[in-house]
C-alpha cells in the first residue's frame, strides 16, 4: 500500500486584512499543506483564532516562538511591509522555507540584505508572490505575447486604484508601507517587467532601467504630507531596452477596485479589466446602464491565494519551478522606491551602471 503524499507543516504569521484570508485558504482549501500554527502580536488574536480556525491550528503571540516552537517547516509572513525583514531573516537562518507577501522592505539597502541571506540558503525556498502573475487573465496574455500574437511590444500602461475608505486605513499604514508607489505599485511594477522582458536585448544586464519620473498628490488624505505619501500617484518608467511602463496608483475612487493592464504591441494591443465589473450583470433604471465594481483587491485576487500557496508548496515538496524568483522582487523594488523619491524630490531618478537607483536630495 502506498503511504499518503506528504504534506507541509505550515505556520503563518500575521492575521490582519490580507493574513485572516490566507488562514481560512490555509485552513480550508489546500490539499498539500498542514496548517500547525498562526501567530498576531495583536491583542484579541488569540480568540479570532480559536473562532475562526480549526483547532489543529495552535496560536503563538509572539513570533520567535512560533518560529521556534511551532513544529513547523514552512511559514508565510503577512505582517505589515516594514516588519518582513527582521523576520524573514529570522526564519531563514531557522532552517524554515519562507513565503511573504511583497514587498520585502521599504528600502532597497534592507531588501538587499534579506537577498544576501536568502543566498546563503540555496536549499530553503524563498517566494515573494506578485498577486498578478498567479491570475488567469494576466498569464493568458503573457502567452499572447510569447506567441507573438501582439507583435513587438513596447509599452504597458496601468490604472490600480483602491475605492475611498472612509477610516483612512492606510494613512496610518503609510509609515510602515513605505508609500503608494511602493505598497501598490510593485504590483504593476512587476507586471510590467514581466511583459516588456527589461533584460533582453541590453548590454548591462544589471541596469534595467534608464529613469523613472512620479508625481503625487494628496487629492482626499492630506495628512499623508507627514509621511511624503500621496493618494494618487503617476509614474513613468523608461527601461534601458527602451519599453516604457507608464501607471496611475491610487485610493480615492468611489465606486470600487479598478486594475486595469494595457499592453501595446505593433500587431495589437490587449487590455485586462477593462471594466473592473463583479460579473456580467447590468442593472437598468433611472440612472442608465449600470454595473457593480470589484469592490477590493482581496475579491479580485481570492483564486490567486490559493495558486500561490499551492505552487510553493510544491516548490518545497516536489523542487518545483516558482513562477516569481528572487530577482523579480529585487527589481521591482528598486523601481518603486525610485519612483517613491522621485516624487518626493519632484525630479526624476536616474539608475547607476550597477542597476542601483541614484537617490539625490531635491535641488
Ligand atoms: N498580494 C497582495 O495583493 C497584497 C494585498 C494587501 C496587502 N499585502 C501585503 O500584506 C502585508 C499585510 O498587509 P495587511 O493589509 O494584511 O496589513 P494589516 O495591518 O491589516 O495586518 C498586519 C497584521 O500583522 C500583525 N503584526 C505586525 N507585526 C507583527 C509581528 N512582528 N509579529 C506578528 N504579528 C505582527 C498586526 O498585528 C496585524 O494584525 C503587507 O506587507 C502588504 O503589503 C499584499
Amino acid at each position: 500500500m502506498s503511504s499518503p503524499p506528504r504534506r507541509l507543516k505550515f505556520g503563518l504569521i500575521g492575521l490582519g486584512r490580507l493574513g485572516s484570508i490566507r488562514a481560512r485558504i490555509l485552513a480550508t482549501q489546500q490539499p498539500r499543506i498542514d496548517f500547525v500554527a498562526a501567530c498576531d502580536t495583536k491583542p484579541g488574536s488569540d480568540k479570532w483564532v480559536a473562532e475562526n480556525l480549526p483547532s489543529s491550528v495552535n496560536f503563538f503571540a509572539d513570533p520567535t516562538d512560533m518560529l521556534t516552537n511551532g513544529g513547523i517547516e514552512a511559514v508565510l509572513i503577512s505582517t505589515a511591509t516594514a516588519t518582513h525583514a527582521p523576520l524573514i531573516i529570522q526564519a531563514l537562518d531557522l532552517g524554515l522555507h519562507v513565503m511573504c507577501e511583497k514587498p520585502i522592505a521599504t528600502d532597497v539597502a534592507t531588501t538587499e540584505q534579506v537577498l544576501a541571506k536568502a543566498a546563503t540558503k540555496p536549499n530553503q525556498v524563498f517566494l515573494i508572490p506578485f498577486t498578478k502573475r498567479y491570475d488567469a487573465s494576466y498569464v493568458h496574455t503573457k502567452q499572447m505575447l510569447d506567441a507573438g500574437t501582439l507583435g513587438d511590444v513596447h509599452a504597458v500602461e496601468t490604472h490600480n486604484a483602491d475605492q475611498q475608505e472612509p477610516n483612512g486605513f492606510f494613512v496610518a499604514f503609510s509609515a510602515l508601507s513605505g508609500g503608494i508607489f511602493v505598497d501598490v505599485g510593485i504590483h504593476d511594477v512587476d507586471i510590467a517587467r514581466f511583459y516588456l522582458q527589461p533584460k533582453v536585448g541590453i548590454a548591462n544586464p544589471k541596469k534595467q532601467v534608464k529613469r523613472v519620473f512620479a508625481v503625487g498628490q494628496q487629492a482626499v488624505y492630506g495628512a499623508l504630507a507627514n509621511t511624503g505619501d500621496a493618494d494618487n500617484g503617476w509614474g513613468l518608467v523608461e527601461f534601458a531596452n527602451g519599453k516604457v511602463f507608464n501607471m496611475h496608483v491610487g485610493r480615492t475612487l468611489k465606486n470600487g477596485y479598478e486594475s486595469t493592464t494595457r499592453v501595446y504591441g505593433t500587431k495589437a494591443h490587449s487590455l485586462i479589466n477593462g471594466n473592473s465589473t463583479i460579473n456580467r450583470v447590468e442593472i437598468r433604471d433611472q440612472y442608465g446602464v449600470r454595473t457593480a465594481t470589484t469592490p477590493d483587491s482581496f475579491t479580485l485576487f481570492n483564486a490567486t491565494f490559493l495558486t500561490d500557496i499551492a505552487e510553493f508548496a510544491a516548490a518545497v515538496l516536489d523542487g518545483a519551478p516558482l513562477t516569481c524568483s528572487v530577482e523579480d522582487a529585487y527589481e521591482a523594488a528598486k523601481i518603486v522606491t525610485a519612483l517613491q523619491h522621485s516624487f518626493r524630490i519632484g525630479q526624476p531618478v536616474y539608475f547607476d551602471d550597477e542597476g542601483r537607483p541614484i537617490f539625490e536630495e531635491a535641488k
